[in-house]
Parts: structure tokens; C-alpha cells; sequence
């Protein structure tokens, strides 16, 4: 039987038939409830800290990408993106979810260090059917910038609006000026507006790369910054399949931060890759007063179908001047290396493709779609090598555990960093290093173009004592 058995017109990976294959038919284990409980009971603030109570409903709405023109979409709370989840580190974080959409849906917190149960994949949890409810709680071990989006059809839920952003505040945070929190996405509209369903063998390939680029909702917004002053950008890539090298019309701006929190040091660039998945937290400016200056994502080819040019996300206009009191230390943080940079891989991963009748191809992990991965102990380091068989980069996404990246085709990175999502370049080798901590349960790593994790480009692994 040379081909899988997907059916991405109505993709449930529930419905995936792998018996042939041996890879993983996703569904919750047997003791779901029970691992749920006790990690709900578990979840107790830190002292002094407190309870954050939020409440979602994935709606339907009408949404205007840009003024007057009404899109249909989903979103939390009636909005794209969802509402900011603000809190501090050592909080615990208490989300109860409706579902009032048509299909069933969960809700994944992308980077956050969480116990398996809490995850939100359809390998911890049942999915929560339309108009039920479902309570998320969990503390908030990290100070940083996630997002949370559904672990269901994504390749929908997530091109329709449902995604929203996660500030993690910790104690000894670096005083700017002001702070943002910039969204980035794109959408496919049709000619009357309207998303456009997924479909046809380039976008399966590629991914959707819509052509309408949205900050935070709105098609290439203008946002007001004080002249003189430097702010901090939180800044999420929620985008399906697009790679958004950022350029601040080409000034240098300064990295504080990445998926796992602060860097070790402030690096400055005038450039940064944004994979879709990926955080950044940049110190922007001071500008003059009067400046227009362009957000841009810069030409950045990643070897897809569609041709890769330069393209407009927003522009930034400089208002009158305001006084700064910005400091940026130049030191940010302590982050150990977890292993030597000569450490040998414990593990490879490989991240593959194959022709394919039905979709011209298909993304596998290990020659495998939804490749069952060998389990892993808690307190034992893991050393991967994540191996890109395939001519096309792909975005590397662990779930529930930071890593640091070693090296990239021997190379060590520009900076010490904790991430959850890690560009791997055609053909490269990407080390990376962690540690399983005592959270055991159900876990998985996926490439973050949601059109290849739909396509089965995903393992999945036991975390076990
Ligand atoms: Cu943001 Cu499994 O993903
Ligand atoms: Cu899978
Ligand atoms: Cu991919």
C-alpha cells in the first residue's frame, strides 16, 4: 500500500487510518481524566502569587481585516486575534474554553511548560464538541512571550482567526519606554472577501501564504510610536506556512528575547527570522519625529513554489517626542549550557518527504506519518539531531520543554537562548539539547507549517519515569 489514508478535505487525525504503518492513531489514553484532575489540583499559585481567571469562546464573527469589509472568521471572544493572556511567572493560569463552533476544537499553549494533561492535543485530551466547555489550569513556570492556538484541524482554525498571544511577566524585567504586543498572520481572501477553504497540491506543498498580512488583526496597520523613546515588541509569527524575515525599515534593533524567555545578552541586528510558531522580543527605536518607518518581511526563500519577494506588513509613525528612561542591561540572564557543544546525539530525527498519488506529497517524520518516537526518562538529557531530508526548510516545534540549539550544520547559534521552535534549512542538521523534567504523559514535536503537521509531519513520544 504505497499511500496513506488522508482525507484533508475533513482532516481529523482521529479519523487517520495508520493500522498499516504502525504510526499513531491520535486519541486521549485511557486515564485522561484521571491525569487531568490531579494536574488541575496540583496547579497552585507560587506565594504571593495569584489565580488568573480567563475566559474564551471560539465564535464565529464578522472581522475586518480592513475597515468596511466584512471577513467571516473565528476568534476568541469575538476577536482576531484572541484577547493578550496577561499574568506573572509563578501564577496559575485558569482558562475555560467554549466551543461554539461548528466542529470540535482544543486549545494548545504553545511554549508553555505545563504538564502533559494540560497541552491540549488531542493525545492528552477528548476533544471538546461544540458547545461544550473545558477548564484549562496550569501555573506559569516561565516568564516570556507564548501564544495559544487549537490543536484541531488546524490548518482552519488557526487561518480563521483563532490564536492569541501570552505575557508572561518575571521579576527582573529589562524598563522600556512603552510595550507592544504585534501578532503577525496572513490570510487568503477571495475575490468577495471571504477566507478561502484549503485546498489544491501547491498549498499542500508550500503551505498557505496568504496575501493579505494582518498585525494583530488589521491589514498592514499604521501603529503611533513617541518620538526619542525605545519600546519592547512581543512579537508572534501565527502565520500557517509563512517565514517573516522582520525588517524595521532596515534600522538596527536589539533582541531580548526568544520563545523561552530573555536572551543571555541584548544582540543588535537589522534583521531577525520569524518561523511561523517563533517569538521575538525586540527593543525598537528611538525614532525622529515625523519618521515613516516600514515593517517589512524581507525576501526569504524558502525553496516553496511561490516565488518569495519583499512584502508590507505595517508601518510605524512617529509622533511628537516623549522622554525615555529605557535601559537595556547588558546582561539579561544566566542560561547554563545544558551539554558540552560536543555532545554526541542521543537520538535523530528526520524530517522527510514522499511522492504521493493523492497529495503529490507527503511530510514525514522518520519515513513515517504521526511517527511513533521511542519514549524518553525524566532527569535524562537528550541530545537530537534534527535531520531535514527534504529541499525545503521547515520550523521545528517541541511541545511542553525548552531546548537549546548547538548547532546548525555544525555551527553554533549567535546567541544562548531557550526555544521551542528552531528553523532546520533544506538538507541541514539542526543539535539541539534538553531536559525532561517531571512531567510525564503524552508529548510531541512538529514541523509549525500547519499544512506538513496536517500531513503527518509530527512525532510523538512518551515522557516516563
Ligand atoms: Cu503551536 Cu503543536 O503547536
Ligand atoms: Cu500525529
Ligand atoms: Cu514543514
Amino acid at each position: 500500500m504505497p499511500d496513506h489514508h488522508h482525507d484533508h478535505s475533513a482532516h481529523h487525525h482521529a479519523a487517520h487510518d495508520h493500522s498499516a504503518h504502525g504510526a499513531v492513531v491520535h486519541g486521549a489514553p485511557a486515564d485522561a481524566v484521571a491525569a487531568y484532575s490531579r494536574s488541575y489540583e496540583a496547579a497552585q499559585p507560587d506565594p504571593g502569587r495569584r489565580v488568573v481567571s480567563v475566559e474564551l469562546d471560539a465564535v464565529d464573527v464578522d472581522w475586518e481585516f480592513s475597515p468596511g469589509k466584512k471577513t467571516r472568521a473565528w476568534g476568541f471572544n469575538g476577536q482576531v486575534p484572541g484577547p493578550v493572556i496577561e499574568a506573572r511567572q509563578g501564577d496559575v493560569l485558569e482558562v475555560r474554553l467554549t466551543n461554539r463552533l461548528p466542529e470540535p476544537t482544543t486549545i494548545h499553549w504553545h511554549g508553555l511548560q505545563i504538564p502533559a494533561s494540560m497541552d491540549g492535543t488531542d493525545m492528552v485530551q477528548h476533544p471538546i464538541a461544540p458547545g461544550e466547555s473545558f477548564t484549562y489550569r496550569f501555573k506559569l513556570p516561565d516568564a516570556g512571550t507564548f501564544w495559544y492556538h487549537p490543536h484541531m484541524n488546524e490548518t482552519v482554525q488557526l487561518e480563521r482567526g483563532l490564536y492569541g498571544a501570552i505575557v508572561v511577566r518575571g521579576p527582573n524585567e529589562p524598563e522600556l519606554d512603552a510595550e507592544r504586543v504585534l501578532v503577525l498572520d496572513d490570510v487568503a481572501l477571495d475575490r468577495k472577501g471571504e477566507i478561502k477553504p484549503p485546498g489544491g497540491w501547491i498549498e499542500h506543498h508550500d503551505g498557505r501564504q496568504g496575501d493579505t498580512r494582518l498585525i494583530n488583526g488589521r491589514k498592514e496597520p499604521e501603529l503611533e510610536m513617541a518620538a526619542g523613546q525605545v519600546e519592547r515588541w512581543r512579537i508572534v509569527n501565527a502565520s500557517s506556512a509563512r517565514y517573516v524575515l522582520l525588517s524595521i525599515g532596515d534600522r538596527p534593533f536589539t533582541i531580548i528575547a526568544t520563545d523561552g524567555g530573555l536572551i543571555d545578552a541584548p544582540v543588535t541586528v537589522s534583521e531577525v527570522l520569524l518561523t511561523p510558531g517563533d517569538r521575538v522580543e525586540l527593543a525598537v527605536g528611538p525614532f525622529a519625529e515625523g519618521e515613516i518607518v516600514p515593517i517589512d518581511a524581507l525576501r526569504y526563500d524558502r525553496k516553496t513554489m511561490a516565488r518569495a519577494r519583499n512584502e508590507r506588513f505595517g508601518t510605524v509613525r512617529v509622533g511628537t517626542a516623549a522622554p525615555s528612561h529605557a535601559v537595556i542591561p547588558p546582561k539579561l540572564r544566566d542560561i547554563e549550557a545544558l551539554v558540552p557543544r560536543t555532545a554526541e546525539a542521543t537520538r535523530e530525527v528526520h524530517l522527510g518527504a514522499r511522492m504521493s498519488l493523492k497529495h503529490g506529497v507527503d511530510f514525514l517524520v522518520n519515513k513515517e506519518s504521526h511517527h511513533r518516537d521511542q519514549p524518553v526518562k525524566v532527569g535524562e538529557l537528550q541530545v537530537w539531531d534534527v535531520v531535514n531530508d527534504t529541499m525545503m526548510d521547515h520550523p521545528f516545534h517541541l511541545h511542553g520543554f525548552f531546548f537549546q540549539v548547538l548547532d546548525v550544520n555544525g555551527e553554533p547559534p549567535a546567541f544562548r537562548s531557550w526555544e521551542d521552535t528552531v528553523n532546520v534549512p533544506p538538507k541541514a542538521r539542526v543539535r539541539i539539547a534538553w531536559l525532561p523534567d517531571d512531567r510525564p504523559g503524552e508529548w510531541m514535536y512538529h514541523c509549525h507549517i500547519l499544512e506538513h503537521h496536517e500531513s503527518g509531519m509530527m512525532g510523538h513520544f512518551a515522557v516516563i519515569r
